[in-house]
């Protein structure tokens, strides 16, 4: 007899216990897959810095969340490249601008899709910060009813989900009470209530071309060292209408996600940012990690972090391994 007390290794012998045994779950339902729409060039423009990813035209985004729909993924997320740009970022408003064509486009072809639809001013503006500027300051309460009219044009196309990522204050409220007065009631704001001044962004800024001209976003994005800061603003964002939050980036901010998740009651979103993606695919590529499972074990981390739904640009691919794997357990 020895003296082993404690057998882990019971439950992990085969794939079968290894099942019973497991505590966090990921569904396809649960991804959100982000799009970037473009009224500008070819139908379908690849991302270099995302492998993978596209810039698609309205009609090819369509087709694009067709295909997820078909693989059970949760719901697109479009952000929009315009064809010009100014200083309030007025496209953001544009009812025939990028995002307000790809809802129309998704709403015809998949109605049962639900649509998010990205708010913030960053790609519109042509200085490339989130709100309007004013004495090289990015200027919070003119920035409000822009980031509004954003709101109320992406629900009158038929989003089903605006998300505001500008970190400016008060906008959940400014946006309800827009929403409310359009008419929009049903429409949902999921808020990117903990969005940190990170260095993951790049590549989706290289994507949208939204990289400020000058200075940063640490005027309004929050500091990476704060976590007792993203549970106020969570609270805040929830007490002012939000129907569920976003943590982002996802990998660094692990404790933020359960601390939030710990702090609200309604449901909490992860966003593996673009450099987190672009940063596996570029160690895959070197041969240092097996993209697959890295790309596994990380969305399975967040969700044990405690995010119940996860914002990824892996949402597609996932959603694939996971009809694969159905498909041969049906064998
Ligand atoms: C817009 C916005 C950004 C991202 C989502 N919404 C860029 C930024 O804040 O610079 C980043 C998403 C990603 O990196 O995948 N404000």
């Amino acid at each position: 007899m020895s003296g082993v007390r404690f057998r882990g290794r019971r439950l992990r012998r085969t794939p079968g216990l290894r099942a019973l045994a497991r505590e966090t779950r990921l569904s396809p339902d649960q991804l959100i897959a982000p799009l970037f729409v473009s009224q500008l060039g070819p139908d379908r423009q690849n991302i270099p810095t995302l492998p993978g990813q596209s810039r698609w035209s309205p009609d090819h985004a369509a087709a694009a969340a067709a295909e997820l729909f078909e693989l059970g993924v949760g719901a697109v997320l479009l952000f929009g490249i315009p064809s010009w740009k100014d200083a309030e970022g007025s496209g953001a408003w544009m009812e025939n601008g990028p995002v307000p064509q790809a809802i129309r486009a998704i709403r015809r072809r998949v109605p049962q899709l639900p649509v998010w639809a990205d708010v913030c001013l960053c790609e519109y503006t042509d200085h490339g910060h989130c709100g309007v500027l004013r004495s090289g300051e990015v200027d919070n309460d003119a920035t409000l009813p822009l980031l509004a009219r954003a709101a109320v044009a992406y629900a009158s196309a038929g989003a089903d989900v605006v998300a505001p990522s500008d970190m400016m204050d008060g906008r959940v409220a400014e946006i309800r009470r827009a929403l409310d007065q359009a008419g929009h009631s049903r429409v949902a704001i999921v808020s990117y209530a903990v969005k940190y001044a990170s260095a993951f962004y790049g590549p989706f800024r290289d994507a949208a071309g939204s990289t400020p001209k000058s200075g940063d976003r640490c005027g309004y994005q929050m500091d990476p060292s704060n976590v007792r800061e993203a549970v106020r603003e969570a609270r805040a964002d929830v007490e002012e209408g939000a129907d569920a939050v976003i943590v982002k980036p996802g990998m660094p901010c692990l404790d933020v996600i359960r601390a939030v998740r710990e702090a609200v009651t309604v449901p909490v979103a992860a966003y593996q940012v673009s450099g987190e993606y672009a940063m596996l695919h570029a160690a895959a590529e070197r041969g240092w990690i097996d993209l697959e499972r890295a790309m596994q074990e990380s969305a399975i981390g967040l969700r044990r972090a405690g995010a119940d739904l996860l914002v990824t640009y892996f949402a597609r691919v996932m959603a694939e391994r996971m009809a694969e794997s159905t498909r041969e357990m049906a064998r």
